[in-house]
């Protein structure tokens, strides 16, 4: 099946009460990792790129990879998505390499750290929202910036910062109706990375409530939740076991994101988790095998244990199961449908 956008998949996600989950590649193995678990576990699946991946990779490499991909699994729906698009100039150039959905981060500015204007969001989204779906590709914007708003907790922004940039729900629907996009990124207390919560986090530090109360106005708005790792205590006990040293540190627990899940939330956006599998495994086989120094010794497990994360994390979402119902639409169908042609 060829590569197909993403705006097919979450449609099919809305109809059908479930979540797709976003994965992060930055080279073949973990697109490897990610495509046996959506085979295993017949999952339609969204594969994310960022600027860095895009950059570390090459995209001729990158691009090649996800072909491979979509041509072993003709029977698994595949979007590509660039992740955190930061300008139209990325977004536009992800397109021409093929990605069948790209994301305008317009909440930040181009440099990705700044909070940029609700005017600004607007303009550069509405700019990637025409040139995408002329060409039938997915557009997921954001509004409000991430960031965790536990005390001097979470990466990017302070904590008062990031309480002040949460998702306005009031501002939401406007937002949605200025810009068109397909899908919208929120913005509830999360971060990117490791560190999101110090403890088990509580309502005051996961808005889950803010998702709600957006899906009650927009109830047909497909919405993403980014930094949504569990950062599993596990996956970081190995990692220490075998001579890491990452401190306590809490993620958003599966309970939460099902709860969002039944609150409109179709894409869970998955990066950290699968770094810290990787991770974990490739230190294991060093500290066992001193000796050891072909990459495949430690790769293969680095790869094994990132597909059981992926895998477990396409049955929580309800993904599972769903690759056989979700239609194929083409990208020049899906540009008629924006069109209204
Ligand atoms: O946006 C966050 C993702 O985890 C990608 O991270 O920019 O280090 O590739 P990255
Ligand atoms: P995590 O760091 O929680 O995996 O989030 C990834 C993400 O949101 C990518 O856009
Ligand atoms: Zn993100």
């Amino acid at each position: 099946m060829p590569l197909v956008p993403m705006r097919v998949l979450l449609d099919h996600a809305a109809e059908h009460g479930y979540g797709v989950g976003a994965f992060n590649v930055n080279n073949m193995e973990q697109i490897q990792a990610i495509m046996q678990a959506a085979a295993e576990t017949e999952s339609p699946v969204i594969v994310q790129a960022s600027r860095g991946a895009r950059s570390y990779t090459n995209d001729a490499y990158l691009r090649h990879l996800m072909l491979a991909a979509a041509e072993l699994n003709p029977r698994i729906p595949i979007a590509m998505h660039q992740d955190h698009g930061n300008s139209p100039a990325t977004c536009l150039s992800a397109v021409a390499q093929g990605f069948t959905s790209v994301m305008m981060d317009g909440s930040l500015t181009e440099d990705g750290k700044t909070p940029s204007s609700y005017e600004y969001n607007v303009r550069v989204t509405r700019e990637v929202v025409k040139a995408a779906h002329a060409k039938g590709v997915t557009v997921e914007a954001e509004l409000g910036c991430l960031g965790g708003i536990e005390d001097g907790h979470g990466a990017g922004l302070s904590a008062e910062a990031a309480l002040a940039h949460l998702t306005d729900p009031a501002q939401a629907g406007q937002f949605v109706a200025d810009t068109g996009c397909d899908a919208l990124a929120v913005a509830i207390g999360t971060s990117h990375g490791a560190y999101k919560f110090k403890r088990k986090p509580t309502g005051d530090v996961l808005r889950m409530d803010v998702i709600e109360d957006i899906h009650r106005r927009l109830p047909d708005t497909h919405l993403v939740m980014h930094g949504s790792s569990s950062v599993p205590e596990e996956l970081v006990a190995i990692i220490n076991r075998f001579g890491g040293k990452m401190p306590e540190t809490y993620g958003v627990p599966l309970a939460e994101i099902r709860r969002g899940i039944q609150h409109g939330v179709r894409k869970i956006n998955v990066d950290t988790d699968n770094r810290l599998a990787m991770t974990g495994a490739i230190r294991k086989v060093l500290h066992e095998n001193p000796g050891a120094f072909d990459p495949r010794d430690y790769l293969k497990p680095a790869r094994a244990a990132m597909v059981d994360v992926v895998r477990e994390r396409m049955v929580a979402f309800g993904q599972a199961g769903q690759a056989g119902g979700v239609p194929v639409v083409s990208l020049d169908e899906m540009a008629r449908r924006y069109g209204g042609r």
